[in-house]
């Protein structure tokens, strides 16, 4: 029931906090440890090498921890779209691990590829929303995010969700690996400042909606830039954008715009530079200049300690890693408001289903 909520859309994105507690309360203990079984993380941190595969929001939620495993494990990371790896699969490393990343756990693209995995004998893990789903129930292991039923097509807590238990995983494998790196990130500490942070920002809604009518109610197309973390956060702030609104959006590589697609760039053409990561921040702030000089509407979506005046929406500074849990709550509001005006079914956007049960 969306109670008083216009739609499923915006009560899900202000339920993103709770969720953030959620995932506190079930995976870590009294004592700070992480309530994973022990038998998984030794299976993971016995890999040499970790496959994370999924589809669309979920992907993107894989990009994000492919950072976080790396980080944290030290364990070399890559990430697949299912539907790419089904019919033409990588080279396998020597000891494989699978893990699925999937809201509601039926999406046939990762099931055809789980399929596979369970042929060529590997093990793995299925990260959803849905107890009981087929990718849980195919998979090895499965851990839960507790997130509650995710309505709204357009995917919003299950994405939020997905990098923070990815985050909670990480810290237990690290932390049995005896990593020093895993052992000094208090997990359920930064988790709680990620929810405040949240909160913060969806009771800034109002600053959004503005921001949305001002430069995204009428245009024709759109573009998310930033580089390494703040890239990964792009693609996704772009997809929202466009299953919601149906503007033409690109997430994309802030130094790659230079080498072709800085073509599109026209008067007022909308540009959000995502600017989180401070290995990068300076290359990707002299990006956006170079789409202003081109006529470009810049929007600067920026952590607390990067920003500089006149960028639009700061955002409360968190651990480097979780940073997209934040900078993503402005991008789904922006592609929420941006839907509303233009007087769509948030909710139903055309041509789409909540689950994608085919090929
Ligand atoms: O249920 P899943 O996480 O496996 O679904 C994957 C995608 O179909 C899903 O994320 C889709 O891209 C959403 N419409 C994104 O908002």
């Amino acid at each position: 029931d969306k109670g008083a909520y216009p739609y499923y859309m915006l009560k899900e994105i202000d339920e993103q906090p709770g969720v953030m507690r959620s995932l506190i309360k079930h995976y870590v203990a009294e004592d700070g440890s992480i309530k994973i079984a022990p038998e998984l993380l030794t299976k993971l941190n016995n890999a040499d090498r970790l496959y994370i595969v999924a589809a669309g929001t979920s992907y993107h939620a894989g990009l994000v921890g492919r950072e976080i495993f790396e980080g944290l494990t030290k364990i070399p990371t890559e990430v697949h779209v299912a539907s790419e790896f089904a019919y033409n699969p990588p080279l396998l490393s020597q000891k494989p691990f699978f893990i699925f990343l999937t809201q509601s756990g039926e999406t046939a693209d990762s099931r055809q590829v789980l399929s596979l995995v369970n042929q060529w004998g590997y093990q793995s893990l299925t990260i959803t929303n849905v107890e009981n789903s087929t990718l849980s129930r195919e998979a090895t292991h499965t851990l839960l995010l507790y997130a509650g039923p995710e309505i709204a097509v357009a995917s919003t807590k299950a994405y939020t969700g997905q990098i923070a238990l990815e985050a909670l995983l990480a810290k237990a494998m690290g932390a049995q690996k005896g990593l020093t790196t895993a052992a000094n990130f208090e997990v359920a500490q930064e988790l709680t400042k990620v929810a405040n942070g949240m909160q913060e920002l969806v009771d800034e809604k109002a600053q959004i909606e503005k921001i949305a009518t001002a430069a995204l109610a009428t245009t024709r197309n759109a573009f998310y830039i930033g580089r390494a973390i703040d890239y990964d956060i792009a693609q996704e702030a772009a997809l929202k954008l466009k299953e919601v609104s149906y503007v033409q959006t690109e997430g994309f590589a802030s130094g790659e715009l230079k080498h072709g697609t800085i073509a599109l760039i026209e008067k007022d053409t909308p540009v959000v530079a995502i600017i989180t990561d401070a290995k990068t921040a300076k290359h990707t702030r002299s990006n956006a200049q170079e789409v202003l000089a081109r006529g470009a509407n810049v929007i600067y979506i920026v952590s607390r300690a990067l920003a500089e005046e006149g960028d639009q929406i700061v955002l409360p500074d968190v651990h480097p890693l979780l940073t997209p849990l934040l900078a993503i709550v402005p991008c789904q509001l922006l592609a929420y408001y941006t839907s509303l005006q233009r007087g769509y079914d948030v909710d139903k956007p055309r041509n789409l289903a909540k689950s994608v049960t085919v090929e």
